[in-house]
């Protein structure tokens, strides 16, 4: 086992003083979910709340996007957490013979707030042989850092998950858990096509689970008591899991290794919501692969295939906010549509990939999101969609709106990332489209 070496931007444990904390600002008056007007057919994302047209790509960008921002936090997921007033990276080891010398490895702590504040983990391989920062995939992972790749010297997440992560008991990963996901990140390939990964597990931010006694927000609860400010109600763990992105953004734009400004955000399914409402909250994400995403990502949830709203809500309550479930049995009145949370990712490229099987995260839905989205892309003035029909099987769209399928189930494949890398090249390339 190398030395550790020191990070090179981080001579020392590094505190950040954030530029701006968020502080928790009271709700809007938004009218109840009840008193809000149906909308059969998908909402215009290019009306205002008071129904009036947006102007230019300027109102678009100063009037419209911000209101969408807090519509989507208001009445579905939930308010993201805010920027920590102060963060600080811990270097834990920097080692230059991982994957047989093509890449290092490096583990990197990411602290917010005080001592009790939740901790990311953040993993990442860098290809060695760079001429230059490189762009990164930022991957969300289930079943922790050490089932991506079968290295001793990534720590066992210790937190809770599902037994169906491999080598989990009693809901703890153990020894036989390393490695085993590792067929879904094919990290040679990543390394080989001139990208770094950095990966983190959801349960370093919020255990994926109903109780609400530990994560991020419990610990804001906590500290927003101490400040005597109320205890937030509206809360969700997706966008728990969104602000755990944005904060490993916070260390990536800041690690000479990589190019700050070509950060790809990727999840699967439930992780790929959140890396879909991470880019569209955080302009510093370059480009979205939200894979097989799904009802409360990528399909619509007034759509009539797969998932309903009212199914997601009841197994997953934690995943968005007591509001959201008032739309249980009356998706028309929600006054958006996932298409709005694309559209707030323009002018980035955004990629929906899906499986032929996965009827449940409705595939066809999802490419209506991408039509219904287009519009916004091009009234500020850059290509979308480039084509208004279903691709054919295991055909990449162009445009920045890409769509995908292939054949076969509800996975992420290495197969997938070939995709994902072929979709990356095409819009982060230097002197590319983006
Ligand atoms: C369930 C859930 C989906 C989710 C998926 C996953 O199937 O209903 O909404 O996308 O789990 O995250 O694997």
């Amino acid at each position: 086992m190398s030395m550790p070496r020191i990070l090179p931007c981080l001579a020392a444990t590094t505190a950040l003083l954030m530029s701006s904390c968020a502080s928790h600002r009271p709700a809007h008056a938004w009218p109840d979910a009840s008193a809000l007007p149906a909308h059969a057919n998908l909402p215009n994302p290019l009306l205002h709340w008071d129904g009036s047209e947006v102007q230019s790509p300027q109102q678009w960008e100063q009037r419209r996007r911000p209101e969408l921002k807090k519509l989507f936090q208001h009445y579905m997921y939930g308010f993201l957490p805010p920027t920590p007033r102060r963060t600080q990276f811990h270097n834990h080891g920097v080692f230059a013979n991982a994957l047989q010398g093509k890449a290092s490895l490096k583990l990197v702590e990411i602290q917010t707030g005080d001592g009790k504040a939740p901790r990311i983990q953040l993993m990442m391989l860098v290809p060695n042989q760079r001429r230059g920062p490189v762009p990164v995939f930022l991957a969300m992972n289930f079943c922790g850092n050490h089932a991506v790749l079968a290295d001793p010297r990534i720590p066992l997440n210790p937190g809770w998950f599902y037994n169906s992560c491999k080598g989990c008991a009693d809901g703890r990963s153990t020894e036989a858990s390393r490695g085993s996901q590792s067929a879904d990140w094919p990290v040679d390939e990543i390394i080989s096509s001139g990208y770094a990964l950095a990966t983190f597990c959801t349960n370093d931010i919020d255990a994926d689970r109903k109780d609400v006694s530990d994560g991020v927000y419990a610990w804001l609860a906590e500290e927003w008591r101490d400040a005597k400010i109320a205890e937030p109600a509206n809360r969700g763990t997706i966008a728990a899991w969104a602000w755990g992105f944005h904060r490993c953004v916070d260390y990536l734009t800041r690690d000479p290794d990589i190019d700050g400004s070509r950060i790809a955000a990727v999840g699967h399914s439930r992780n790929g919501k959140t890396a879909l409402l991470a880019a569209a909250m955080d302009e510093r994400i370059a480009l979205a692969i939200p894979h097989q995403a799904g009802c409360g990502g990528t399909a619509p949830s007034r759509g009539q295939i797969g998932e309903s709203v009212e199914r997601i809500n009841t197994a997953f309550p934690h995943w968005f906010n007591a509001e959201f479930k008032k739309f249980n049995k009356d998706t028309a009145r929600l006054p958006f549509d996932q298409h709005c949370l694309v559209a707030l990712c323009a002018p980035r490229p955004v990629l929906m990939s899906n499986a032929q099987e996965d009827e449940w995260a409705n595939p066809r839905g999802q490419f209506d999101m991408l039509v219904a989205a287009d519009p916004v892309y091009r009234f500020i003035g850059v290509n979308g969609l480039d084509t208004m029909t279903l691709p054919p099987l295991g055909e990449l769209s162009g445009g920045r709106l890409g769509y995908y399928i292939r054949a076969g189930k509800h996975s992420m494949t290495a197969g997938d990332w070939k995709v994902f890398i072929q979709f990356a090249n095409k819009h982060l390339s230097k002197g590319g489209g983006f």
